[in-house]
């Protein structure tokens, strides 16, 4: 391709503007931490009340990392508060949002066919130098990727909630990616003040690959009557020093999430099916609608604002 003439290590791209698709959790996260960086955000949904759930989410979350970067300095805090809002712009225009992007990361909902449709139609109307990235946790980057003609310069960046936390993020190549596009990508999580890892495409790529069966192996020691919800996440929270137990997690991330992705890997076959076999546990809270944190009952009960009960 005419991008990858280079092979040094150096990203040559310079991204400068990136376009955020979604203004949900994950879309307003990686919106806030862009802009906390210099970067010009754009961030794009399908509608105006979307993105004003995503403003109230940077808002309030900003509001935190002020007060901790500047504290008891009212002033600073604002200062910081406004520069950062002040490259964000809000858009529900797709077509027009594209214009001007170096760097597309997609956050919408966690389905293949959305996502092809709008990476297709992005592909058309996005300048030729535009890196394409989803942030997909479950689904194949190449599998999205080839909705596009520029399979070389698509690739996956995978964030964690809470985004503005986290230091991770995962890069993900393709056997398509190319250096060039990789070592942009790279580059664009270094200058957010993130730490990259680097992972093929493969399911889960490194954190979900072994959280996500850990979870659910949680699960099965309380579906065999071993231990209670609460003791596993007590064990593995002082005995292992994880920040939360997997239930607390399963709740956090939301157990329908979870239910997507094990029903997702088992279908598509390419990781060991007892890793993921199902547990009634799980899919009876799901088809009962309780998720977790967001809807207020998962393993524990939450109050209005998703803090324990
Ligand atoms: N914005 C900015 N800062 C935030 C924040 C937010 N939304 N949420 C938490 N923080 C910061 C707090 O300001 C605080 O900062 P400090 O320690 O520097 O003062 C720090 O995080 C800790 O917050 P709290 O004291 O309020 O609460 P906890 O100590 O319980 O930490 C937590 C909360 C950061 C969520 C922690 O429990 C944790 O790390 N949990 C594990 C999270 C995890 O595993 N995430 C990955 C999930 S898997 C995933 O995302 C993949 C998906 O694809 C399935």
């Amino acid at each position: 391709s005419a991008f990858s003439t280079s092979s040094s290590a150096y990203a040559p791209y310079n991204v400068k503007n990136i376009t955020v698709f979604g203004s949900g959790l994950m879309g307003a996260g990686i919106v806030q931490v862009a802009a906390q960086n210099a970067f010009n955000v754009t961030m794009v949904d399908l509608n105006p009340e979307a993105l004003k759930k995503g403003q109230d989410i940077i808002a309030s979350s900003l509001k935190r990392v002020a007060k901790k970067q500047f504290p008891e300095d009212a002033a600073q805090q604002k200062a910081f508060i406004d520069k950062t809002m002040a490259q964000i712009k809000t858009s529900t225009d797709s077509e027009a949002s594209s214009k001007d992007a170096d760097l597309i990361i997609e956050a919408i909902v966690e389905n293949l066919k959305t996502k092809q449709q709008l990476f297709a139609m992005l592909d058309k109307v996005a300048p030729e130098h535009t890196l394409f990235c989803s942030n997909t946790s479950s689904l194949p980057i190449g599998e999205i990727a080839k909705a596009t003609k520029r399979t070389d310069r698509f690739g996956g960046l995978h964030f964690f909630n809470p985004v503005p936390q986290m230091k991770l993020v995962e890069v993900i190549r393709t056997d398509e990616t190319s250096q060039d596009s990789f070592d942009s990508l790279m580059d664009v999580c270094t200058r957010m003040k993130k730490t990259p890892v680097s992972c093929k495409d493969t399911p889960g790529f490194i954190v979900n690959r072994l959280l996500v069966p850990y979870m659910m192996e949680s699960l099965r020691i309380v579906e065999r009557g071993e231990a209670t919800p609460q003791d596993v996440d007590v064990a593995m929270k002082l005995g292992a020093g994880f920040p939360m137990g997997p239930f607390e997690l399963a709740d956090f991330v939301g157990l329908d999430t979870m239910k997507f992705i094990v029903d997702g890997w088992r279908k598509e076959g390419k990781i060991d099916d007892n890793l993921v076999a199902p547990v009634k546990l799980l899919d009876e809270l799901v088809a009962q609608g309780n998720f977790g944190r967001k809807s207020g009952q998962g393993f524990y009960p939450y109050n209005g604002v998703g803090g324990k009960k």
